[in-house]
């Protein structure tokens, strides 16, 4: 700051505005930067040729002088003094027009050398504000403006997975997230500002793809060795990224690599690597459909009254999944833990199973809360691999009239449905923020069964989705904004 003394030169009297010839342009000089002598000079030549030069700002100055300012240190200057936006009242002018002036004895038009440029607000200023840190706090639509970078930041994300770094995965799935509930497609560093979640590690990776169009790091990762091999081995179903990671370190890189050198593989890696080429085409929509209708005769062959509904990705509205999940809501207490071994049964007759895993419920609510967030629930669950019926690909010779398909099969208590339906919907990255969000913000425990209140010691019960949001103080989020 310029000492008072300095800052307060005042003009004699007989140097004021007495001999004003241009009304119309009330100019202020900004000290700043220029000193108050030369402040003093100008404003002395200025009004010697009849212009109008005020000392103190106000808001009848049309023109605002600077020397070696930017626009932008113009503005803040003003908006300290006047702690208004003065972007659009006054001209924010280069001294260059100042002298112009003078010497044509008269204000010259203004022309853009004159201007001095301020950078527009960011569009998603100010809804970047409002971006809350928790997932499950925002909107997420499937279809975004950003996956030009979160496509890059979650291939550093998968890697950091297939290195075993949670942390690091989740910081840059986080980041990603955070991009996908923007309702615009970010343009520079600047629209980042106030933004939650985003690390230096992401913010580094999404200025190289602002700037270069694409990251060295997200490029070298994509055709790392590494990288490519545990996708294919991890992309087997039954195989998890411990199992890759061992079949990596010796040498393998591909199911076809497990078959050569004879792998031990577990009922599940067996059928995975069988039926590896059916798997890894995603499933559509449309074989959803199908897929949930024949889930549901077999339901109804069993229990006419029970219902079943999509979960998981299909149910946020994806058009491709790996898989297709289903929950099936009972009626009667004790339903849940027959109906599933009687769907497999019924699948067998027809001559559509590939591959079942029946997991019985060990759900006990004696032994909630359960403080490991990530372990699977205690539900009656069934991974299975079924045939779907399709018209045999032309090229394939007389080849089978059928793929395979994974389904997954959920049966919970009927006082458990809304907390399975919620945990089963995802996204991960959702279901992981409200679980730290009940957690840290709210004191309650939630998982796929219950949510329980630290401060009263109770479960809370739910017949919807809704009553969990709002156990939770939370505004409900449609699964269809739930793609965090
Ligand atoms: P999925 O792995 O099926 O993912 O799990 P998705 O979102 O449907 O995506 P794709 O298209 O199939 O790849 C769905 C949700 O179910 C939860 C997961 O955490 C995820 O949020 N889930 C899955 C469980 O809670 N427990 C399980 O045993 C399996
Ligand atoms: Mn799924």
């Amino acid at each position: 700051m310029i000492p008072l003394k300095r800052r307060k030169v005042s003009l004699p009297v007989n140097q004021q505005n007495d001999t004003c010839k241009f009304p119309h342009v009330s100019i202020f000089i900004l000290e700043r930067k220029m000193g108050a002598s030369r402040r003093a000079f100008l404003t002395r030549l200025g009004r010697s040729k009849g212009f109008l030069i005020e000392e103190i700002y106000s808001s009848s100055i049309t023109h605002v002088v600077s020397e070696n300012n930017s626009g932008d240190e113009v503005q803040a200057w003003l908006g300290n003094q006047t702690g208004q936006d003065t972007s659009s009242s006054v001209h924010l002018l280069d001294i260059r027009w100042f002298t112009e002036s003078m010497d044509a004895g008269q204000p010259v038009i203004i022309q853009d050398r004159h201007i001095l440029k301020v950078k527009p607000k960011p569009d998603g200023d100010h809804t970047a504000m409002l971006l809350k840190s928790y997932a499950c706090q925002r909107r997420t639509p499937l279809k975004h403006h950003n996956s030009f970078l979160t496509e890059a930041l979650e291939i550093l994300a998968q890697n950091a997975e297939y290195n075993d770094n949670e942390g690091r995965s989740v910081a840059f799935r986080r980041a990603a997230s955070v991009l996908k509930a923007l309702p615009r497609r970010v343009r520079s560093m600047e629209d980042l500002r106030c933004l939650p979640c985003l690390g230096d590690h992401s913010q580094r990776v999404i200025k190289e793809i602002l700037e270069d169009g694409s990251s060295r790091e997200v490029e070298s990762t994509r055709q790392s060795e590494q990288y490519q091999a545990m996708k294919a081995l991890t992309g087997i179903f039954g195989v998890g990224v411990r199992t890759a990671d061992r079949w990596f370190r010796e040498g393998l890189r591909s199911p076809d690599d497990l078959i050569r050198t004879g792998q031990q593989l577990n009922r599940a890696q067996q059928a995975g690597v069988q039926y590896y080429d059916d798997l890894q085409k995603p499933v559509t929509m449309a074989e959803a459909d199908v897929i949930s209708d024949i889930v549901e005769k077999a339901v109804h062959s069993v229990l006419p009254g029970a219902e079943i509904q999509l979960m998981g990705g299909f149910r946020r509205g994806k058009e491709f999944g790996h898989d297709v999940d289903f929950i099936i809501k009972t009626f009667e207490s004790g339903q849940e833990d027959v109906i599933l071994a009687a769907v497999i049964q019924r699948f067998k007759s027809q001559n559509i199973l590939l591959y079942s895993d029946l997991q019985e419920s060990t759900f006990d609510l004696r032994q909630l809360p359960t403080h490991r967030f990530e372990a699977m629930d205690h539900f009656s669950k069934c991974f299975l691999i079924v045939k779907l019926k399709r018209e045999p690909e032309p090229d394939s010779g007389a080849g089978r009239d059928w793929r395979a398909v994974r389904v997954d099969l959920l049966a919970p208590p009927l006082e458990r449905f809304a907390y399975a339906l919620l945990g089963w919907t995802g996204s991960t990255l959702f279901e992981r923020d409200l679980r730290r969000f009940a957690r840290l913000e709210r004191g309650k425990l939630l998982d796929n069964h219950a949510l329980y209140d630290k401060a009263t010691n109770s479960f809370l019960s739910a017949d919807t989705e809704e009553d969990i949001f709002a156990h939770l103080g939370l505004e409900y989020i449609e699964p269809r904004q739930r793609n965090a």
